[in-house]
């Protein structure tokens, strides 16, 4: 979107951003149209469009830098994902995977494995430049959506009760950075 918001005049890329649907998820779709500019103008988060070759948006997905609250999980879930800082922080930043859907016009074109496959690529770049050791998402509970998600490497972690949400983390593998670097 980054490059959209050079290239075009907002009322354009709101245009644009019009066609976008998801009806099994209102924030999704509401996030792009309502906050996804603003965030990408103040450097809250990065938002990426999916296009196709006809530059219709199949989907997209955000991600930013957040912390995200250990002290209330388990010591083991701790030490996963704090490493040896696991008893003296109380939050720790992980890359968090605001937003991440299909379009329902156009969902045939692509997988939800894809379009990881994207989001998780820039995710190690930024990994291999700047750190930090986990990714992390708030899901909806809904048992399969959140197998789709243990499918590429997510693992609940945390149930969020005022939300009913369920928060799911993978930790960043070396295996999968070196394998970049090499690539
Ligand atoms: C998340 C997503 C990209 C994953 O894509 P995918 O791996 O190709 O998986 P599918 O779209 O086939 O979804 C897997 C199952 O989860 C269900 N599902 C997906 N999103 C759902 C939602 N928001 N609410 C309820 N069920 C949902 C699907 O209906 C499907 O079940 P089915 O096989 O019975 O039809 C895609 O499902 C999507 O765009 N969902 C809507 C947006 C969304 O909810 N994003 C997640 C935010 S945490």
């Amino acid at each position: 979107m980054r490059n959209w918001l050079i290239e075009f005049n907002e009322p354009d890329i709101i245009d644009l951003l019009g066609s976008f649907k998801c009806e099994r998820n209102e924030d999704i779709e509401s996030y792009l149209k309502q906050k996804a500019i603003l965030h990408e103008r103040h450097n809250i988060s990065r938002t990426y469009l999916i296009l196709d070759e006809s530059d219709n948006i199949v989907a997209y997905f955000t991600i930013a830098i957040k912390p995200m609250k250990i002290d209330d999980v388990s010591i083991k879930n701790r030490k996963e994902v704090a490493g040896y800082l696991q008893q003296s922080v109380a939050n720790i930043s992980g890359y968090l995977l605001g937003q991440f859907g299909k379009n329902d016009m156009f969902a045939s074109e692509i997988t939800g494995e894809t379009l990881w496959n994207y989001a998780y690529n820039i995710i190690l770049r930024c990994h291999i430049n700047i750190g930090l050791r986990f990714v992390f998402l708030e899901c909806g509970n809904y048992e399969k959506l959140i197998c789709s998600y243990e499918n590429i490497g997510f693992k609940p972690f945390r149930h969020n009760n005022e939300t009913g949400h369920t928060l799911m983390i993978k930790m960043i593998s070396a295996d999968d950075s070196r394998a970049l670097e090499i690539a």
